[in-house]
């Protein structure tokens, strides 16, 4: 396993209980974005690359969406499956998902591609093409910036929303909507997310 993976692996796996007491819930930002996607996702299954203690994936799931989600870090993983036991989680790699091509309506990468070196993006981004159906949603979201923040041994690669727009069309997607805003309650800098169609 690529060091960055096995790092953010046991990172992940020694935060999740600090995790689930910081981030208990979606916050109210996030539903707005969340809620975008799921209005404008097609009929079909979803997946959450990066899945976490499963909170987004619930929110979502809760609103009626076909989800599942795929996880590195076997902490997280087991927060997710106790949380969630209507959902199914599975442990791997977001670089390599794991579903067959063109199988899937929607595909949400919810703070889990900041933890990817960004050499890697375009190959997560073919990746995510490559299993979304024709018309199929991406969503994204991530600190913005253009520094790392190390963290508890973790990467948090701030992103650009613009690059990752443009790497996103490179991939075959067009981007729908982005947006970038202000920090509230304990996060530290600007939060980005990028929506776009397969
Ligand atoms: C900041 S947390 C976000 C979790 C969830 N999406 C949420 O919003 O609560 C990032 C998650 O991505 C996972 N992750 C990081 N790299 C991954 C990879 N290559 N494949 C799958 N999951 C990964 C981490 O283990 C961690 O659970």
């Amino acid at each position: 396993m690529a060091d960055f993976l096995t790092e953010t692996r046991a990172g992940y796996d020694a935060l999740v209980t600090e995790y689930v007491q910081l981030f208990p819930d979606v916050t109210e930002p996030e539903a707005v974005a969340l809620a975008a996607f799921a209005e404008a996702v097609p009929p079909g299954r979803v997946l959450e690359a990066g899945s976490g203690t499963g909170r987004v994936t619930g929110w979502l799931h809760a609103r009626g969406l076909d989800i599942s989600g795929v996880e590195l870090s076997p902490g997280m993983l087991a927060v997710a499956r106790a949380t969630c036991p209507d959902i199914t989680f599975t442990e791997g790699d977001l670089r390599s998902l794991g579903h067959d091509d063109a199988s899937l309506a929607g595909l949400v990468a919810w703070y889990s591609l900041i933890h990817i070196p960004a050499d890697l993006h375009p190959g997560v981004f073919a990746e995510f093409h490559r299993v979304l159906r024709p018309g199929g949603l991406l969503l994204t979201g991530f600190q913005v910036g253009d520094v790392t923040a190390r963290v508890r041994d973790i990467d948090f690669h701030r992103l650009d929303p613009d690059r990752i727009a443009a790497l996103l069309k490179e991939a075959g997607f067009e981007p729908v909507a982005q947006e970038v805003r202000e920090p509230v309650g304990t996060e530290s800098t600007r939060q980005g997310w990028v929506m776009a169609q397969r």
